[in-house]
């Protein structure tokens, strides 16, 4: 495996490997060795867990990080085309890291350069990390991958790590109820890709009694900056909110997650309750990231 762009290009199996190996280096960071690597986290939109928890990643294996954050500074400025940005990049590093707002980007670009290319979130399209992150993480919670009921919930149209999600669980017999307002509603040709894969799921507009059948709740963040339309996004952004009272029917070991940002759809009420998962599922994102860094450079055995 070269670059890592998509949900949709791993198999279970090769899922199982980067879980296998997360969990290792959780254990034991020490067996991997990437000094004399240099990773170029090349990121033309903003981010915080990603880009750091790809550059703690480098730095905890002993790499190196060259870094383009946002395009302020840089020769995007006077017109340099992706293309040329990622060539130079590929000179300098061993493994371009990239965020971008166009959607298949991160492909595009793995077409340019000779070098390894991981999808940090095209556009809209997908974040593959974040789903691998986040099976990781409901691994660690619920013990298996098989079989769990989730609710997806907030913004399935623009949501990238949902999109990502949504094909990442497929292999394991999940259940999904996707929750969003009907104009944010996951895309068809993704419902349609689930439904040929034989997965189950629910859309509903409201919460209603969810809450208390599910395993997982995955809140996302309305994602204003893709809404072409400042009204329309007012009239959304506040859809749901969850509340520690909300959480009182939950199964005893259902978890909340959400790859953060947060902006008002989980209460801070929920942070002290032990359903909160969202800041572990954050820190699990370096030792996939470790697994994936080592994967593409050749060094996991
Ligand atoms: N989850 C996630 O992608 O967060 P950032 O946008 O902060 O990288």
């Amino acid at each position: 495996m070269k670059h890592l762009i998509s949900m949709r290009d791993l198999n279970a199996d090769k899922i199982l490997q980067f879980l296998a190996l997360a969990e290792s280096l959780e254990k034991n960071p020490k067996q991997i060795d990437l000094s004399r690597r240099v990773m170029a986290a090349v990121f033309y939109e903003a981010s915080t867990r990603t880009r750091m928890s790809f550059e703690s990643a480098m730095k905890r294996l002993g790499g190196e990080v060259i870094a383009m954050v946002g395009t302020s500074g840089t020769s995007v400025e006077k017109g340099e085309t992706l293309a040329d940005t990622a060539r130079v990049m590929a000179r300098y590093s061993d493994i371009i890291v990239i965020r971008h707002p166009m959607e298949g980007a991160a492909r595009y670009v793995s077409e340019q350069v000779d070098i390894p290319v991981v999808n940090a979130g095209d556009g809209a399209n997908q974040h593959p990390t974040q789903s691998l992150l986040d099976l990781y993480s409901i691994l660690k919670a619920q013990g298996s991958l098989e079989g769990l009921k989730l609710a997806l919930v907030g913004d399935l149209k623009y949501g990238r790590t949902v999109h990502s999600l949504a094909y990442a669980l497929a292999p394991f017999n999940p259940e999904f109820y996707f929750v969003s307002p009907k104009s944010l509603s996951m895309p068809p040709h993704i419902l349609n890709d689930l439904t040929k894969m034989k997965v189950k799921f629910n859309e509903k507009t409201t919460l209603g009694n969810i809450v208390g059948d599910v395993d997982i709740l995955y809140v996302t963040r309305i994602q204003r900056e893709r809404f072409p339309d400042r009204e329309e996004y007012e009239k959304v952004k506040n859809a749901y909110i969850i509340t520690a009272e909300l959480l009182h029917k939950a199964k005893p070991n259902m978890k909340v997650m959400h790859p953060l940002p947060r902006v008002n759809e989980i209460s801070t009420d929920v942070d002290s309750t032990k359903y909160a998962y969202y800041f572990d599922q954050a820190e699990n994102g370096v030792y996939m990231r470790q697994a994936i860094l080592a994967t593409l450079l050749g060094e996991a055995s």
